[in-house]
């Protein structure tokens, strides 16, 4: 992927840690044995000792140097309850609830990120996306003049050439139903996303109508929400609304819409809601030939990211790098 060993070599001068939440699972322990052998990012695996050793000898992963950390033994349990109340003051109806919550390993993962003891974290090989996000949401919080916490996709078409073909795709997996602010702070967020990337940002609000071409509530919403992060952001290359054809076709783009300096050309897809961005970008993954990194989260205090449970070990271990090298 381009950018990829980019991301490898900014881990090798400044090696992090990354929490696994899900210990004793076959594909995190081969992530992290790769991980381990290639020294430049840590991993600490959430569970007990015994059985993440005896999982990983079953599944033949040498695991040896990884931090295991077991919340039923763990010497700063007391001091974590602490934190959790604080942070979550009103929330919480006793110390007894919040020493059961944060003993689960979602919730366990996320505080050790709160409390310094790890860089990021990567859960979600078992845990759905809203049980690995919610403790993030919750403890981790957004970044000071972020308003949400979204996600992107990084797509990639790999090219025999090396040439890998980039895109980035939003907001697929978290807000169910932006609104056009909220699509706005999607859209910048992933434009820095997309430099990450190496990708030069050109960003498409995507609809069923291009420059007014279709009629109804959700044209209006792109459309404005496409004027507002044009003001916003002056400097990037935003256009919108467009249909997809239109954002990615040059022939296309020439006939709908000829002044455009987005269309036919656009890498950086805004969609309407989770619907179009979930159904998208996996229309791409399987029929289109790109492999799918993410969903990254996006606006949230800390590197925290949620792994797909139909994923492999392969996926797991490209997806730590591009969590760490985001701390
Ligand atoms: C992200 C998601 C899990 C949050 O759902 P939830 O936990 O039911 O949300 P709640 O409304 O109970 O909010 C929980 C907390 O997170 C905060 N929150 C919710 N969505 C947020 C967002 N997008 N950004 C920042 N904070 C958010 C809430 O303010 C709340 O904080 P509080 O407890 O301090 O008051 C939900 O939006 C969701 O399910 N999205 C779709 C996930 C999915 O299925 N994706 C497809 C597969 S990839």
């Amino acid at each position: 992927m381009a950018g990829f060993g980019m991301l490898i070599d900014i881990l090798k001068k400044d090696p992090k840690k990354i929490v696994f939440t899900e210990g004793t699972d076959p594909r995190i322990l081969e992530a992290s044995s790769r991980l381990l052998a290639g020294n430049f990012l840590k991993p600490v695996l959430v569970g007990k000792p015994e059985e993440i050793e005896k999982a990983s000898e079953e599944a033949g992963y040498n695991i040896r140097g990884a931090e295991i950390i077991d919340p039923d033994s763990y010497d700063r349990f007391d001091e974590m309850v602490d934190l959790f109340m604080e942070l979550r003051k009103g929330k919480v109806a006793s110390r007894e609830d919040a020493a059961k919550t944060v003993r689960a390993a979602n919730y366990f993962g996320t505080m050790l990120v709160k409390m310094g003891v790890a860089d990021a974290l990567l859960g979600g090989a078992t845990y759905s996306t809203a049980d690995t996000v919610r403790p993030a949401l919750q403890v981790i919080k957004t970044k000071p003049g972020n308003k949400i916490v979204s996600s992107c996709f990084i797509m990639v078409r790999p090219a025999s050439t090396g040439d890998d073909e980039v895109l980035c795709m939003a907001d697929c997996a978290i807000n169910i139903k932006p609104s056009e602010d909220e699509l706005v702070e999607i859209a910048l967020e992933s434009a820095k996303c997309a430099k990450i990337f190496g990708i030069d940002p050109k960003i498409a609000f995507l609809s069923y109508s291009t420059l007014g071409s279709g009629k109804g509530e959700d044209v209006d919403k792109m459309h404005n929400a496409c004027a507002k992060a044009k003001a916003a952001a002056p400097d990037l290359a935003i256009d919108g609304e467009l249909q997809f054809d239109a954002a990615v076709a040059p022939r296309v783009a020439k006939t709908k819409c000829p002044d455009s300096t987005v269309a036919g050309y656009a890498n950086t897809f805004i969609f309407p809601d989770i619907n179009a961005g979930n159904i998208g970008y996996k229309i791409a993954q399987r029929l289109g030939g790109f492999d799918a990194y993410g969903p990254i989260l996006m606006g949230l205090n800390a590197p925290i990211n949620d792994l797909s449970r139909g994923c492999n070990g392969q996926e797991v271990y490209s997806m730590a790098i591009i969590t760490a090298a985001l701390a």
